[in-house]
C-alpha cells in the first residue's frame, strides 16, 4: 500500500500536510510521533471514515478512494481500534466468523460451518477460548484478539492497530503479538501505533515519524536508536525524563483504613503525606482503578473508611470526597472524565466553577481563558485553543484536559489513574514535571501505573497489589522492576503454576 502526499486540512490545523508512506506485505510499520501528530487521522484515512483533501492512495498499484469503512473493509483493511466495534451480546463464534462463513446465496446461517470458521481462525492464533461465550464476558485483552481473529477470516491484507495495547495486561500483549506476527508471516502487513518504545521495537520492522503532520522520515528500527527516534517525533533532544526534586515529606493527609469490596480488593489500608508520592502498581485487573474508584466516592467500599486531616470522608459522594480536598484523574478519559462536547476551557474550568460562583462571581469567558491558558502552557495542549472543542483533540491531549481539569481544583490528595497512558514521550516530561511543582506545594500524589520506570522513578514509596490484596510495600529508592514483579504476580511467590506463563508471555 502506498499513501502519496495525503493533506487533510482542519479548520486551524492541518492534521496531515503532504504525508507519504509505502508498506509492504508482511511488513510491521510503526507510526510514531507526539500527541496530535496525525496518526490517528491518517488511520481514519485509510478506513474510510475521513476523505483526505489532496493525495492518492495505492493498493497493489492501483489507485483508489477510499470512501466508506464499508469499502476500507472490501478491500482489505480492518482497523482495531481502542474502543472495539465489536458485538458485546454476541458469541465468539458469532463475532468472529458471522456474516463471512457462507456466500449469500442462502439466508440460512450455518453454525457449525461458522464454528469451524471460527475455530480455525482461534487456532491459527493459538489460542484457546469458548466459541459460546459472549464478548461482553471477556477482558478488553481477549476482544482485541477477537477482532484480529475476524481479521483473518475476512481476508484482511492491512491491519491497523491504534495504541492497542493501553488497557491489556502482559500476557494479553503477549498474546496480541504472538497473533500480529502469524498475520504477518501470512504475508498481512500491519499499521501499529502506540507510544510505547519497548512494544514497538519488539513489534515492528520499520517506523515512520511524523511531526505536527508532515512526514519526517522512515526507516528500518534496526537502524534507529531510540534516542534518534524522539528526537525526530519532538525535533530536539530529550533528556531527563523524570528528573525527580527532592520534597519536604510533611504531615498526614489521607488515611485508608481496612477498604474492603468484595471481588474487587480486600483489607486495603495506606497512608499519604503532605509533599509524598504514593506509587500503587500491579497487574492490570489487580483492582488499582477500583481502589481509587472507591477512595473518591464512585464505588462505595463494603467495608472500611477513609479519612482527610483527620476527618471521615462520605465514600457514597463523589462531591463529598471533591469538597474534602479529593481529587481523581481516571484512567478511560472519554467515559468519566470529559464533556466532549465542550470546549478546553469549559472543561478545564468545570470543575472549579462551584467554586468561583460562591464567591458569586459570573465566570468571566476571560477568567476562564487564562486560566485554561496556563495549563495549555504548562502541559504543552496541543492545538493551544481554548475555544476548541475537545473531541476535536487528539487522544493524548484530551488526558491533558483531563490533568488540567483536576489539578485546577487545587486539591490536598490527586489520585492519577495512569496519567501518561497514551500521552507521547515529551508530554510524559511535562507531567511529571507537574507532578513534581504539585508535591514541591504540599500535595499529596496518589500515582496508579503499570510501568515501572515510571513508578519507579517518580514515586517515594510503592505499593504492589495482586489479585485484590497488597502484596507489598517498598521503598521507591531500593525497589528495582524484579522486587515489584515479584509481588505483582500472583503465585511467584507461592509457587503456583501459571505465574510462570505470565511472565514469559510479557
Ligand atoms: N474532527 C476534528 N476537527 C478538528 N481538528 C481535529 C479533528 N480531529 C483531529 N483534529 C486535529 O488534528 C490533529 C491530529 O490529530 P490526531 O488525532 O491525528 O493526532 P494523533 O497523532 O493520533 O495524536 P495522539 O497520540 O494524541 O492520539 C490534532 O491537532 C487534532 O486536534
Ligand atoms: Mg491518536
Amino acid at each position: 500500500m502506498e499513501l502519496d502526499a495525503i493533506t487533510k486540512q482542519y479548520p486551524g490545523v492541518k492534521a496531515l500536510d503532504r504525508v507519504s508512506l509505502q508498506v509492504r506485505k508482511g511488513e510491521v510499520h510503526a507510526i510514531v510521533g507526539e500527541n496530535g501528530a496525525g496518526k490517528s487521522t491518517l488511520i481514519k484515512v485509510l478506513a474510510g471514515v475521513i476523505q483526505p483533501d489532496h493525495g492518492k492512495i495505492r493498493i497493489e498499484g492501483k489507485e483508489i478512494a477510499i470512501q466508506s469503512p464499508t469499502q476500507a473493509r472490501k478491500l482489505g483493511i480492518t482497523v482495531i481500534y481502542q474502543d472495539l466495534s465489536l458485538f458485546p451480546n454476541l458469541t465468539v463464534a458469532e463475532n468472529i466468523a458471522l456474516g463471512e462463513s457462507d456466500d449469500g446465496s442462502t439466508s440460512i446461517i450455518s453454525w457449525k460451518k461458522m464454528h469451524a470458521t471460527a475455530q480455525t481462525a482461534l487456532d491459527r492464533l493459538g489460542i484457546k477460548l469458548d466459541l459460546n461465550a459472549k464478548l461482553s464476558e471477556l477482558s478488553v485483552g481477549k476482544q482485541q484478539l477477537i477482532a484480529i481473529a475476524r481479521a483473518l477470516v475476512s481476508d484482511c491484507k492491512l491491519l491497523i492497530m491504534d495504541e492497542p495495547t493501553s488497557s491489556l495486561s502482559r500476557m494479553e500483549v503477549g498474546y496480541l503479538f504472538q497473533a500480529a506476527m502469524e498475520l504477518k508471516r501470512d504475508g498481512i502487513a500491519i499499521l501499529f501505533i502506540g507510544h510505547k518504545f519497548d512494544e514497538i521495537y519488539r513489534l515492528c520492522d520499520t517506523a515512520t515519524v511524523l511531526r505536527d503532520g508532515q512526514y519526517i522520515t522512515s526507516g528500518s528500527l534496526s537502524e534507529f536508536t531510540q534516542e534518534a527516534l524522539v528526537e525526530f517525533m519532538v525535533g530536539r533532544k530529550l533528556t531527563n525524563l523524570y528528573a525527580k526534586m527532592p520534597v519536604h515529606i510533611g504531615e498526614d493527609l489521607l488515611h485508608v483504613n481496612h477498604l474492603s469490596k468484595a471481588g474487587q480488593f480486600e483489607n486495603i489500608s495506606f497512608t499519604v503525606k503532605a509533599g509524598e508520592v504514593v506509587g500503587i502498581t500491579g497487574l492490570v485487573g489487580a483492582g488499582r482503578s477500583e481502589l481509587a474508584e472507591s477512595i473518591f466516592g464512585l464505588n462505595p467500599p463494603d467495608q472500611g473508611t477513609v479519612s482527610m486531616k483527620g476527618t471521615r470522608i462520605d465514600l457514597k459522594s463523589v462531591s463529598a470526597c471533591i469538597q474534602s480536598g479529593l481529587a481523581l484523574v481516571p484512567e478511560s478519559r472519554q467515559i468519566q472524565g470529559l464533556a466532549m462536547k465542550l470546549s478546553m476551557a469549559h472543561n478545564t474550568t468545570l470543575s472549579i466553577m462551584r467554586r468561583i460562583a460562591r464567591f458569586r462571581w459570573l465566570l468571566q469567558p476571560k477568567e476562564e481563558r487564562s486560566i485554561t491558558e496556563n495549563y495549555i502552557q504548562k502541559l504543552s495542549i496541543r492545538p493551544p485553543f481554548p475555544h476548541i472543542q475537545v473531541a476535536k483533540l487528539s487522544g493524548g491531549n484530551q488526558q491533558k484536559v483531563v490533568l488540567a481539569k483536576w489539578i485546577a481544583t487545587n486539591p490536598s490528595v490527586l489520585i492519577l489513574d495512569e496519567p501518561t497512558n497514551g500521552v507521547d514521550i515529551g508530554a510524559k516530561a511535562e507531567i511529571y514535571k507537574a507532578v513534581n511543582e504539585m508535591v514541591q506545594n504540599g500535595m499529596g500524589v496518589i500515582l496508579i501505573s503499570s510501568e515501572l520506570p515510571e513508578i519507579l522513578s517518580m514515586s517515594d514509596r510503592i505499593l504492589v497489589m495482586c489479585e485484590g490484596r497488597l502484596a507489598g510495600e517498598l521503598d521507591a529508592n531500593q525497589a528495582t522492576q524484579a522486587a515489584v514483579m515479584k509481588l505483582a504476580v500472583p503465585g511467584i511467590s507461592r509457587g503456583e503454576q501459571g505465574a510462570k506463563d505470565e511472565v514469559t508471555a510479557g
